[in-house]
């Protein structure tokens, strides 16, 4: 059967967990697509966990109540673990069992016949890039435990995956490995609710991102919308090696229509020119080629930094995403 693309997989109704005075999901209600990856970012505290233990019935709300793939959380918990894969942001496996039998125990536990369990098993473990370990995972690094515990939420093909912090503490490498992972599962039409504090981490991959503050949704939107509406100008910095160079380059570039009016500002040396200017990479290029190409020769040095998701979250907030 295939699903049409507007079908809602998770419905979030004014949902609220309060632990005594700290309320750490405070009223969050939002619609998340089948076959969409929806992350939700926020700081540490803001309730993400919180919001995943309710959605997955482990936790009981405050108030409020969630629709997860037709079921309501409050009624419908047997029904609702069937159908989703949890990655906790703990590492939960069993360290004195290997790779393989881990993941197995798990399929076990579903029902899954064992010769397909077994089948099953072992391509997960290829893809993931950990087959052929025969040793206890308690050896397994940080990064390949993160791995099998990610083999253990998809054994039984979840039609909705949660994901807490699934690259905490992982290198950048390890990380990327996992990252490309999540863009395969994406493909596969399988809905995905990741929680995360890595701003990079959500702008690459999601489809749509929630950004979470203190148990409250605060802004909502594709990452292109969330940097359109909240985030800062793309900076560009350059210094000359004469001052006479870059007032020829700030007379080039007066015209051009999506550089900032605030942007020519100057050092105090003179020579160093800060251009704000808005849209992507594209409008980088432009820019160069309206302002400096005949003069790049004297251009000493030149900085670019990028609107991302972190000045959108300190734009709303007045304070960095990591501290
Ligand atoms: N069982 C609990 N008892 C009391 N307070 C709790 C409990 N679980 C969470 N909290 C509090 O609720 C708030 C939200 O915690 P939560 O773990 O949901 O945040 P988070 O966004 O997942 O953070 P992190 O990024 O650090 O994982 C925090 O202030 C936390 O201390
Ligand atoms: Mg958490």
């Amino acid at each position: 059967m295939s699903v049409s693309k507007d079908s809602i997989a998770i419905e979030i109704k004014d949902l609220k967990k309060h632990f005594k005075e700290v309320k750490a999901v405070d009223g969050v209600s939002l619609k998340i697509k089948k076959g969409e990856l929806f992350s939700i970012l926020g700081p540490n505290g803001a309730g993400k966990t919180t919001l995943v233990r309710m959605l997955t019935t482990v936790l009981t709300p405050t108030a409020g109540d969630a629709n997860v793939n037709g079921h309501s959380i409050l009624s419908g918990k047997n029904e609702i673990v069937k159908k989703i894969g949890v990655c906790p942001q703990v590492i939960t496996i069993y360290d004195v069992l290997r790779a393989e039998e881990n993941v197995e125990f798990v399929a076990a536990m579903h029902g899954m016949p064992r010769k397909e369990a077994k089948e099953k098993t072992r391509k997960l473990l290829e893809d993931f890039g950990i087959a052929g370990r025969k040793d206890w995972s308690k050896n397994f690094s940080g990064g390949m435990q993160r791995r099998l515990n990610l083999t253990m939420a998809l054994i039984f093909e979840p039609e909705i995956l949660f994901l807490d912090e699934p690259t905490a503490g992982l290198d950048p490498q390890a990380r990327r490995l996992v990252w490309d992972f999540i863009r395969d599962l994406k493909n596969k039409d399988i809905t995905i609710i990741l929680m995360t504090h890595d701003m990079v981490e959500a702008d690459s991959l999601s489809d749509h991102v929630a950004i979470i503050d203190h148990g409250k949704i605060i802004a909502q939107g594709t990452p292109t919308e969330l940097k359109e509406r909240y985030g800062s100008d793309n900076a560009l910095e350059i210094s000359f090696l004469e001052q006479d160079d870059l007032e020829v380059v700030k007379s080039n570039i007066k015209n051009i229509s999506f550089v900032a009016n605030w942007s020519e500002i100057l050092r105090k040396d003179r020579k160093t020119l800060l251009i704000a200017f808005k849209g992507g990479l594209k409008n980088l290029v432009k820019l160069l080629q309206q302002g400096f190409i005949n003069n790049i020769d004297e251009v000493e040095n030149m900085k670019f930094r990028q609107n991302s998701l972190e000045d959108v979250f300190l734009n709303l907030t007045g304070r960095r995403l990591r501290d």
